[in-house]
């Protein structure tokens, strides 16, 4: 599988390609950046890894050479300031976005490839995404919750001091303020995390409440995240890369589930070759389901204003 990482210059574009080399399933990986230099070094540093790592091509390029790509992966984009919210960014990041479809456009594409959004605010760009370049809805997946799905596990885990791959806790909705915490199957190896010693409610509040901070500490800690999202964005593309139909919250358009339509966000969703195979409105806690219709009218009143 050929995967061009438009923004693979930057830190989440290089942290995804290290971790799609230390994956060792995909074939091809190429290095897309207005900052060419920043590409080429990149690329160089991770070719010069590949004799202990994988057998994979990896290089920098370009649009032309990214036409026959399986996958495009965009994580291009600017950062958010520490005290700016995801969707204060869309005025700042939307035009840049736009003019990085044309060129996907404009050089060509395949009909069957994979369009993957990382950039933010995530969701509202892989809505445009979906938009603009006219693919099937199933071929445009946004990275949505993924990133906080594995903050919420990962800093649970470190709390309870419990094995972080045995914890299983979901967030849905918008990868943002309005994203919403999964307790109804909250798990620890199949068995429910509420229950087990110390995750009271207090602790639930307050776990959660430094997941949803987690990017904002993470920025003012070192500039901004890096490697989960790079593990996170790994995930997604061996599921899809292998066929795997795993459940995953990535953000797509979403088709109905939990009352919700015309807005791209996370939901569970089947992830395999096609891209989005299906996605499953499981029964939540009324509370969480109210939760994720709140984040999708926050959304769509974001949406309406990128579109005037
Ligand atoms: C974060 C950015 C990548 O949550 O949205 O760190």
């Amino acid at each position: 599988m050929k995967i061009s990482i438009i923004g693979g210059g930057g830190r989440v574009g290089s942290c995804a390609a290290f971790a799609l080399q230390c994956g060792g399933i995909v074939s091809e990986i190429q290095l897309i950046d207005a900052n060419q230099a920043m590409a080429e070094g990149e690329a160089l540093d991770l070719l010069h890894g590949a004799a202990f790592a994988a057998d994979q091509r990896i290089y920098a390029g370009d649009y032309e050479r990214a036409a026959d790509s399986d996958l495009f992966l965009i994580t291009a984009g600017l950062r958010r300031q520490p005290d700016e919210s995801r969707l204060d960014l869309i005025n700042r990041n939307v035009a840049l976005f736009v003019q990085i479809l044309e060129s996907i456009k404009q050089a060509g594409m395949r009909r069957d490839a994979i369009v993957f959004v990382v950039s933010n605010p995530v969701d509202i760009l892989t809505q445009l995404a979906g938009q603009r370049l006219g693919l099937p809805w199933e071929q445009v997946i946004g990275l949505g919750t993924m990133l906080d799905s594995t903050r919420f596990s990962s800093l649970i885990a470190d709390a309870l001091k419990v094995a972080p791959t045995q914890v299983k806790a979901l967030t849905l909705g918008e990868h943002g303020d309005s994203m919403v915490p999964i307790w109804s199957s909250a798990s620890i190896n199949g068995l429910p995390l509420t229950e087990y010693p110390g995750c009271s409610p207090a602790f639930q509040s307050q776990i959660f409440a430094r997941t949803r901070a987690s990017g904002a500490e993470v920025i003012k800690r070192k500039g901004g995240a890096g490697y989960a999202v790079g593990i996170a964005i790994r995930d997604v593309i061996h599921a899809i890369a292998l066929d795997q139909q795993r459940v995953l919250p990535v953000s797509s358009l979403v088709q109905g589930s939990y009352g919700i339509k015309d807005v791209c966000f996370s939901v569970p969703t089947v992830v395999g070759r096609r891209g989005v195979q299906e996605q499953v409105a499981m029964k939540l806690w009324p509370k969480e389901q109210a939760g994720l219709q709140q984040s999708a009218r926050s959304l769509k009143e974001t949406m309406i204003k990128v579109q005037l």
